[in-house]
């Protein structure tokens, strides 16, 4: 009996262990609505916002059309951001990039 539970105990925390473990990765993803258009103008260079234009014209048309980034103020583009970069297949840094490039040039 005392096996038993010591058993289940130990595939409880596995169970949650690994729940973490996938919601970790997706989380990766999350963007930090932090950022606002000032704080992505103040700390990207246009090296870097032009990556992001890059990034944003390549990964972001595979289902639809190209959103324009002035339709948008920052914080709706913060909260699209974390239902779409998931469904790219960018890292995340690189979806900082997309993130900057937004928020640089939105509404
Ligand atoms: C795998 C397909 C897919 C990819 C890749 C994708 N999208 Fe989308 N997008 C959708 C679908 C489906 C919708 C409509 C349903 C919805 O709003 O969730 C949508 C809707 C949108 C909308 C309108 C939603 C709103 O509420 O205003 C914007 C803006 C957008 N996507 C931006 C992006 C950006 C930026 C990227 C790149 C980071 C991207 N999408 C990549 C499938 C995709």
């Amino acid at each position: 009996m005392r096996s038993f539970i010591q058993t289940s105990s130990l595939i409880c925390s596995l169970l949650v262990f690994v729940a973490c473990a996938t919601k970790a990765v997706g989380a990766v993803n999350k963007v930090d609505h932090g950022v606002t258009k000032e704080i992505a103008l103040a700390n990207f260079s246009s090296d870097q916002l032009q990556q992001g234009q890059n990034l944003f014209e390549s990964s972001c048309t595979q289902c639809h059309k190209l959103f324009e980034p002035n339709s948008r103020d920052a914080s709706k583009w913060n909260n699209v951001l974390d239902r779409m970069l998931p469904k790219t297949s960018l890292s995340a840094e690189e979806g900082k990039l997309v993130q900057a490039y937004l928020l640089a040039n939105s509404k």
